[in-house]
């Protein structure tokens, strides 16, 4: 049997531990023969590949990013796309494909599951916010990368009495925001689940500059102001619809200079968090992932994702995982409330 295996989407640490399991176990257990698709859906929609075999993933392990390459292709905005995803494997010769993405990457992977083709999913992703699993891979090295530079800014902003408003990624979840900020002891953290009061954020501000510390105001970039509070505008769509977000960090800092007098400035982390190693849970949770994801293949359990539900991996449909996001809920963010100002 012959195994297509693709990473989509945005890259994260750990692809290259799921890419290893999968093929470290594929070989020698069911005797399977893979074969690498380049650059997220644009391999099987160009038919563009690479070797993909036990040499080729020597040494991968604790390596960022993907040896496959990724992209944010979408073949069914493409003209004929599944059709042409179809016969690419015909011509290959490749019976199944893993796909490795987060929720645009498996929402394709589904609706092919329906078209016919045999997939299986295993969740990615730095945001975490894929329903059906307890956590993906990627989002503990994003919290750790957030975290250590949010400690960092703790000591600088004292120093200069100034406000530091630190964006991170996440998209339309909060999960980065609220883990790295209660980690580290932010002063304010804003999530998209939840719009912010810029009053009570400058409140929250001053309160702690007058506690003779500097405040630490952690954003997630998809957060947004409550309607008609502060200006604020939308940026640029890709393939599947989502806007490019970015810089709200800085808008809060003018609105917090303005309103307060402070100075205010703006770290935003961008795609470190993104890069380099994993930590050792990503690529434990990642390994785990391909070694089931494989399993999966052999046992022909087509349109289904691996996923961690407590420290078992089981196997849910692609359909309702790829269904709705996973966000921040009211009750959790109110924890992080306790430490506000
Ligand atoms: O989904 C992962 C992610 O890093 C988001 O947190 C972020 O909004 C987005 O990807 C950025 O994507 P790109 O690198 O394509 O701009």
């Amino acid at each position: 049997m012959r195994i297509g295996v693709l990473t989509g989407g945005g890259d994260c640490p750990g692809l290259n531990a799921v890419i290893r399991a999968v093929v470290r176990k594929g070989v020698p257990r069911y005797k399977y023969e893979f074969v690498g698709f380049r650059d997220g859906w644009r391999g099987p929609l160009e038919g563009v590949t690479m070797t993909l075999d036990i040499p080729a993933v020597r040494g991968i392990l604790p390596r960022g990013g993907t040896i496959l390459g990724s992209s944010r292709t979408n073949p069914f905005k493409v003209d004929g796309g599944v059709q042409k995803i179809q016969s690419t494997l015909m011509n290959l010769g490749v019976d199944a494909l893993i796909a490795i993405g987060g929720e645009d990457t498996l929402g394709v992977a589904s609706k092919l599951h329906e078209e016919g083709v045999h997939v299986i999913g295993v969740p990615k992703t730095i945001d975490n916010d894929l329903s059906g699993t307890d956590y993906t891979f990627g989002f503990d090295t994003a919290v750790g990368i957030a975290t250590e530079a949010i400690d960092r800014l703790h000591t600088t902003a004292e120093s200069h009495h100034r406000a530091l408003i630190v964006e991170v990624m996440g998209r339309h979840a909060g999960w980065i925001a609220l883990h790295s900020g209660m980690a580290s002891g932010a002063n304010v953290i804003l999530i998209p689940e939840i719009p912010f009061d810029i009053e009570k954020v400058c409140e929250w501000v001053e309160s702690r500059f007058r506690t003779q510390y500097a405040p630490i105001v952690v954003v997630a970039e998809g957060a947004t102001p409550k309607d008609g509070t502060m200006m604020f505008a939308e940026g640029q769509k890709d393939s599947f619809g989502h806007v490019r977000l970015g810089g709200i960090g800085e808008l809060i800092a003018q609105e917090i200079e303005k309103r307060t007098g402070k100075e205010a400035r703006t770290t935003v982390l961008g795609h470190v968090q993104r890069g380099g190693t994993p930590s050792s849970r990503d690529r434990w949770l990642a390994t785990r992932f391909g070694l089931h994801a494989i399993d999966a293949v052999h046992d022909g359990a087509w349109g289904s994702m691996v996923a961690l539900h407590g420290t078992d991996i089981v196997r849910v449909p692609l359909s309702e995982a790829t269904q709705t996001l996973k966000t921040v809920n009211a009750e959790l963010y109110a924890e992080a409330e306790v430490f506000f100002g």
